[in-house]
């Protein structure tokens, strides 16, 4: 179905919508691929809220979404390759993941605590007029329950959702059906993480001075699509990490949770020691997480021990993180 043919049913919410964005809720809807689950990109614990209802029990990088490149070079930093293919296919299903500039603004939990970004401008009116009247880049990952189809239609979502969602943006059937094609140029060449409608032939067809490298990458890539957010290559910190632990040991570094937090530098040392959240709150520690590791991580500190978290909702994902941090390195 063609948005132009329908009596436009999202006009009416879409500025309470984008209201509700801003002030840190969450609101679905439409784009020409799937339908996105989006909160403010700038809001940590608005991001944290899309994990939760996710359902996710791991925290992948999201795809932030903004209304033009301009706004995509406010964020990232594009080369010649990235500027091409942005030129070629955008407003449209392409993803592009390039160096995030410093001091962008994106909550670290968007990006997991990698140094690249996803972006994408969607050319659904839909997911435009959302951008346009919420004025904020709106990270949004496919709108269904992890591990489950991503939803093309508005029904599919509220199946998903129920009335745990109170915005719905329908916009007709997604016109492409299948996810962006994701092409990460932060390399200096064009690499498909994620094939989809815009074809490695077509990518190929544009940045034709690395087409041999595009061609060998991008075959691969189709053969074998990447879970990015399941790359080794997720920032992982220097410092070893210590699970459960219930007080520092000297020289360690502390990352606590909840009011029980023991106080650092008791006695013999003095310890750097962040709370993920004061009051134990899953949502703010999600928030919080990936500045604190990076935060200990500079201070240049042998060891960072860490409380335990309760395993259940977004806890489930901190603790992923968390292990996988921990886990012995090659
Ligand atoms: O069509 C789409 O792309 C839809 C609509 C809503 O825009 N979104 C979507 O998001 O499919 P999601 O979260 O289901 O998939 C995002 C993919 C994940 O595989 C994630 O690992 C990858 O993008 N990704 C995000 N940031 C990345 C980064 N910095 N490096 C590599 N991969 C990244
Ligand atoms: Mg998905």
């Amino acid at each position: 179905m063609s948005v132009n043919t329908m009596t436009s049913p999202h006009r009416t919410s879409v500025g309470a919508a984008a209201e509700a964005l801003q002030r840190g809720a969450l609101v679905a809807f439409a784009t020409e691929t799937v339908y996105g689950l989006g909160a403010n990109a700038r809001d940590g614990q608005a991001v944290a809220r899309i994990f939760e209802a996710k359902g996710r029990p791991h925290f992948n990088p999201l795809i932030v979404h903004v209304l033009d490149v301009d706004a995509v070079e406010a964020l990232v930093v594009l080369d010649d390759v990235g500027r091409a293919l942005a030129a070629a296919f955008w407003p449209g299903p392409l993803t592009l993941v390039a160096q995030a500039r410093p001091g962008n603004g994106i909550a670290t939990l968007v990006t997991a605590g990698l140094d690249t970004l996803a972006v994408r401008v969607p050319r659904h009116p839909v997911a435009r007029d959302l951008l346009a009247k919420a004025n904020l880049p709106i990270a949004a990952p496919s709108a269904n329950r992890s591990g489950r189809v991503s939803p093309t239609r508005a029904l599919h979502v509220r199946a998903e959702f129920g009335d745990a969602l109170a915005h719905v943006l329908d916009g007709g059937s997604s016109d492409e059906g299948l996810e962006s094609t994701i092409v990460d140029v932060s390399g200096g060449h064009a690499r498909v993480l994620r094939p989809g409608s815009i074809t490695v032939e077509m990518i190929a067809e544009i940045v034709g001075g690395v087409v041999a490298d595009l061609h060998e990458v991008g075959a691969e890539a189709v053969l074998k699509p990447t879970a990015p957010g399941q790359l080794a290559s997720h920032y992982a910190p220097n410092a070893c990490v210590r699970l459960n632990a219930l007080a520092p040991r000297p020289g360690e570094g502390f990352l606590g949770f909840g009011p029980g937090m023991p106080s650092c530098g008791d006695g013999v040392v003095a310890c750097q020691a962040i709370n993920l959240s004061v009051t134990g709150d899953l949502q703010e520690a999600a928030a919080n997480l990936f500045d604190a590791l990076r935060t200990l991580d500079d201070m240049a500190i042998a060891a960072i021990a860490v409380m335990p978290i309760p395993d259940v909702g977004l806890g489930r994902a901190i603790n992923d993180r968390l292990a996988r941090a921990a886990a012995p390195r090659n």
